[in-house]
């Protein structure tokens, strides 16, 4: 089938199997790699994107159910070359190792501090809770999202 999306701003299509998931069609069809799959169950959060503005597991959902939507991909935060405040933060705090659950833990933080720009320390664990990272112990992450957020 042809779906046709709103992504990261731009007017994309692609030809896709009906039943691939998001993930898959935004890694395979649509040139975006940058979401990742580490359970394909819903559990780890790495293929974490924006579905009209809500945070999804894009290996939960079916392509088709992105078809006349809008999305945002890790790939859509940066702007004019330069990289979002919550990417920033996370090179600046050392909050990668590996990077497999960045592009994930990323877009979290960022949903996060759109809807509470000033969270607690609460918040940020509740905020990120479906972004699961076997490297950092996750003390960086957080202290990064710290950084990104306002006073
Ligand atoms: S790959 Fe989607 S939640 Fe893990
Ligand atoms: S940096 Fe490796 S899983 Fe998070």
């Amino acid at each position: 089938m042809r779906v046709r999306a709103t992504i990261n701003g731009e007017p994309s299509e692609a030809d896709v199997w009906p039943g691939a998931s998001l993930l898959t069609a935004l890694r395979d069809d649509f040139g975006l790699p940058g979401s990742k799959n580490a359970c394909e169950q819903g559990e780890c959060g790495s293929c974490s994107v924006l579905l009209d503005g809500v945070l999804v597991c894009s290996c939960l959902v079916l392509v088709a159910q992105a078809d006349g939507h809008e999305v945002t991909t890790v790939e859509g935060l940066a702007r004019g070359g330069e990289l979002h405040p919550v990417q920033e933060a996370f090179v600046q705090a050392g909050a990668v190792q590996c990077g497999f659950c960045t592009p994930g833990l990323v877009l979290a933080a960022a949903d996060l501090l759109s809807r509470s720009p000033s969270p607690t320390e609460d918040e940020i664990r509740e905020g990120l809770s479906g972004n699961l990272c076997r490297c950092t112990g996750y003390a960086k992450i957080f202290e990064a999202v710290k950084a990104a957020a306002s006073p």
